[in-house]
């Protein structure tokens, strides 16, 4: 069986091998920390955000969901803090000119001193840059870089720049650069298009506190130093939630929104013991307390969600910066206040790397007379991008017209796929590879008993069936 970094390689290589996940723009040789979602990663990745649009907004009757624009005022990003605040501390080696964020560098460093077994002083080290980082020391952690004596994975020098920050907003100009252009951002975060929507959707849908608006979409980094697949990539997508609260609730609710987005994670099949919170030591510069969801990847335990209580500070300073008053009237109390806000954030793009890391399973199937062994995508089927395999047995013999005619059934209601070509045994393997959950096979039998094959993924049993009772029995399965 594979270790975590040759697994981690064999998920990568399966992704693109079976149509989940190209480089972008390939053919010249790809664009850095930029992916594109194929046939099938598209499905996957669909799935996962309807489910989370549906957990959001349909089982909760005071979220609604909006869909603002990508694009958005220039002010709105000065008002939100990303233009003073959202940057990185980095190092340059001034040997190889290569660039590090500060703190992967060291966290570099850290997970080198417990793969030696220095678990005491990969501790100690990590406890120290926290408490820099914390109190934006910088002539402090370049000292602590000297004193581990970090050197640069290129050059093998510790010949280090001071550290300096650097700001991750992607900018382009609005407008032909003939006319009076003016600099706008690629937003950083979709959370800015809901509060900036904050009244447009509190009056129109007559919305009361507590409540909260949902929005998935892209959103744009210039991360310097991008890698680890789609873990950290230059444009991903959110799945964000703000819900707006009474001022001076923000604990109750902050702890309301940790237990409910741990159990949307394990709602997903994955084991409790892959997740954990991490409370944040810097905070971002709009919270009062965060913290993380974080899911044991195949390269360790990493940041899938963050949840964070936001105070007022957003609309607040939306106001300061619009001169538009962003307060709500609570009737129950008859006052009139700025809401507190706790947001939910998580990363499409990780959440997608979780589910198929949590997936992959390479199984041995050898038995005494022959060597076998399988990949198969552990999906929940709920999710997986296609839910049926329709296979004939035998390209004649009416039977691709009995198998049309399921198809034909079942499609309106769920992604099904209609294969006649190779033996039945390599279909199998290649529906396993994809993550589909159940095959039917429809034979000469059928012709006589309305009856199919079905094959199930995981257990690969197999059984008859009715024919009849193909789309109900799958429907039970992804409902
Ligand atoms: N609105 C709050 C916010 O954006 P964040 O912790 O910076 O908070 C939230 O980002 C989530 O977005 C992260 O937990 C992660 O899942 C995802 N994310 C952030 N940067 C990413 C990147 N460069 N590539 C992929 N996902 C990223």
């Amino acid at each position: 069986m594979a270790t975590d970094n040759n697994r981690f390689q064999a998920i990568i290589s399966h992704c693109k091998e079976y149509g989940f996940i190209f480089q972008s723009s390939e053919i010249y040789d790809g664009l850095s920390a930029v992916y594109d979602y194929g046939q099938w990663g598209s499905e996957l990745k669909k799935n996962i955000r309807d489910y989370w649009w549906k957990s959001m907004t349909q089982m909760h009757e005071n979220i609604v969901g909006i869909d603002a624009a990508i694009f958005m005022h220039p002010t709105t990003w000065k008002a939100s803090g990303h233009v003073d605040n959202f940057s990185d501390p980095m190092i340059d080696n001034k040997d190889s000119k290569k660039r590090y964020r500060v703190d992967h560098l060291i966290e570099a460093k850290i997970e080198e001193l417990k793969a030696e077994g220095k678990n005491a002083e990969g501790e100690t080290l990590n406890a120290e840059m926290d408490n820099l980082l914390a109190a934006n020391d910088y002539e402090g952690l370049k000292k602590l870089i000297e004193d581990n004596k970090i050197k640069c994975s290129v050059s093998g020098t510790g010949n280090w720049t001071d550290i300096r920050q650097f700001n991750l907003m992607f900018s382009t100009q609005l407008g032909s650069v003939a006319e009076e252009a003016s600099e706008i951002y690629l937003r950083p975060e979709t959370a800015q298009g809901i509060f900036v929507n904050f009244l447009n959707v509190q009056k129109t849908g007559r919305m009361k506190i507590p409540f909260g608006i949902a929005q998935t979409g892209k959103a744009f980094r210039n991360e310097i130093v991008a890698r680890q697949f789609i873990f950290r990539m230059r444009e991903f997508e959110q799945m964000e939630m703000q819900f707006f609260i009474r001022p001076g609730t923000q604990k109750e609710w902050y702890e309301y929104w940790k237990e409910e987005r741990m159990k949307w994670h394990l709602s997903l099949g994955i084991p409790k013991e892959k997740f954990r919170f991490h409370d944040h030591v810097k905070l971002a510069h709009y919270a009062d307390a965060a913290c993380d969801i974080e899911y044991e990847f195949p390269i360790g335990f990493k940041e899938l969600e963050g949840i964070h209580s936001r105070t007022d500070f957003d609309l607040k300073n939306h106001q300061l910066y619009s001169k538009k008053k962003m307060q709500y009237f609570d009737p129950e109390i008859n006052q009139n206040y700025i809401p507190y806000v706790l947001e939910t954030s998580v990363g499409l793009d990780r959440t997608f790397m979780m589910v198929i890391s949590e997936a992959y399973t390479e199984e041995d199937l050898s038995t005494p007379e022959k060597q076998d062994s399988r990949v198969v995508l552990k999906l929940p089927p709920k999710l997986a991008p296609i839910k049926l395999a329709v296979l004939p047995l035998l390209k004649k013999d009416g039977l691709p017209e009995i198998a049309r005619q399921i198809m034909n059934s079942c499609k309106p209601h769920f992604r099904c796929f209609y294969e006649e070509k190779d033996a039945i045994g390599r279909r199998y393997r290649r529906m396993d590879a994809i993550g589909t959950p159940f095959c039917v096979t429809i034979d000469h039998q059928t012709k006589e008993d309305n009856t199919v094959t079905i094959r199930y993924r995981d257990s690969m049993q197999q059984e008859r069936i009715p024919l009849a009772q193909i789309k109900e029995l799958i429907e039970k399965h992804i409902g």
